[in-house]
């Protein structure tokens, strides 16, 4: 068996906010946002867009009718639920037309919970290799106008189709882990936005890449060298560049520069959404799939994936053969075409998104995805495909 991602797919509004414009409007020099954060565009989510509709718009892409039949797993890793009880997957398994006779859940772990919901599938496969997995990573990031976290918001979401047949990647290993009870970043319950340590979460994420990643090596006889690419959680792009920096103290100057080359195309998409929490990890994945012709099937990739709170892991995909072929390229076409707002639109646009209430109607018009959200009513979701 040959466990893996068998499909890739992403979804994210097609709005953004510029970040020079951003750090205009804040008053603080745009290189701080460029350079020193790292990102270029924020993606920008409006009220009709939720995790259910953005797990779908991801989904619905790669989903064919043999997926509708061997699916027999939706999981849904989000720090932005929708219902305190409900799990988005049982909408997203419903307006995708899948079988009844499955499971429907979601996961929660900060940023962690795509890496939790793929561990799962992994081992759910094991046991039933007829069977398919469907994995979404959906958030909305949101720290609140005006704060020191603004400038890492932004949204999305990650659909993969896990099955014994990994035609982008396959599981190679088991996995280091280390979780801790802290308060580095958490969102207390009727909180529509994150609270957060800035600082201390930055430094922590730290201490947790290097004890996992240190512990990897250790586990599997391994070196920097075995690798092809070290992919990060980005919640900033100079975040993951901190982490790559631990791992590549004392290397010889070729490999520090080849590492380094990897790892900017590995965050080309994910400088131009900002963070999308669980996703995140993925969607550095997937850039980096998709814009570096050098990597091969049969490369090993390691990931480290972080959620506050908090929960690390380390772990390796092995490329597929002909992995290539399995994607379906249309990320970098879906960010170009997106449209640039202002500052006070994307201020006016954020602010709707947090205070709608039970009996709204949405305006659909303006979006453009194939499902929407199209209002709450006697405090149910209603949603559409169009
Ligand atoms: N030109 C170039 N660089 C500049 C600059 C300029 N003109 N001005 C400032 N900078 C640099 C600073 O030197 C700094 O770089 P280093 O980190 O390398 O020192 C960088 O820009 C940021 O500057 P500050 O530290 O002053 O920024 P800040 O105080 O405004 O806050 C932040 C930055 C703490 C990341 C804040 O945005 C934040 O709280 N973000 C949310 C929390 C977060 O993302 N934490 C990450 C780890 S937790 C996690 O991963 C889970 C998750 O998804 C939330």
């Amino acid at each position: 068996m040959n466990i893996g991602i068998e499909k890739i797919n992403f979804f994210t509004s097609d709005m953004y906010v510029d970040m020079s414009d951003l750090a205009n409007a804040r008053k603080e020099d745009p290189n701080k946002y460029l350079i020193g954060i790292g990102q270029s565009k924020m993606a920008v989510i409006p009220a009709t867009q939720d995790i259910v509709t953005m797990g779908c718009n991801a989904a619905y892409p790669i989903i064919d009718d043999l997926d509708r039949q061997k699916i027999d797993m939706v999981v849904v890793g989000t720090e932005s639920g929708i219902d305190n009880s409900k799990s988005a997957s049982a909408y997203i398994a419903d307006l995708l037309d899948l079988n009844e006779n499955i499971r429907t859940f979601e996961v929660k772990q900060a940023c962690y919970g795509a890496t939790a919901a793929l561990q799962i599938a992994r081992g759910h496969i094991a046991l039933n290799p007829e069977s398919r997995v469907l994995v979404i990573g959906a958030d909305i990031a949101r720290y609140g106008i005006n704060t020191p976290g603004e400038v890492t918001q932004g949204g999305g979401a990650i659909a993969m189709v896990i099955s014994k047949d990994a035609k982008i990647a396959n599981f190679k290993d088991n996995s280091t882990y280390l979780s801790k009870n802290i308060m580095d970043f958490w969102r207390p319950l009727g909180h529509s936005e994150a609270l957060v340590d800035g600082k201390y979460s930055s430094g922590v994420y730290l201490e947790f890449f290097n004890d996992v990643y240190q512990r990897y090596l250790d586990t599997y006889n391994l070196s920097l060298s075995d690798f092809k690419a070290l992919l990060f959680h980005l919640p900033y792009t100079k975040m993951g560049l901190k982490a790559l920096r631990e791992a590549l103290k004392d290397k010889d100057a070729d490999l520090v520069d080849k590492f380094n080359e990897r790892f900017q195309k590995s965050t080309t998409y994910n400088r131009q959404v900002g963070n999308l929490y669980t996703g995140s990890l993925y969607l550095s994945l997937l850039s980096l799939l998709e814009s570096d012709a050098d990597i091969q099937g049969g490369d090993r990739l390691g990931l480290f994936s972080y959620g506050s709170g908090a929960q690390g892991e380390f772990y390796s995909l092995q490329l597929a053969k002909n992995y290539k072929q399995h994607l379906n390229m249309k990320t970098r076409e879906l960010l170009n075409n997106r449209r640039k707002v202002t500052v006070s639109e994307y201020e006016k646009i954020y602010k709707e998104s947090l205070n709608y209430q039970n009996n709204t109607e949405l305006d659909i018009s303006r979006d453009k995805a194939k499902f929407v959200l199209a209002g709450i009513k006697d405090n149910k979701r209603k949603y559409l495909t169009k």
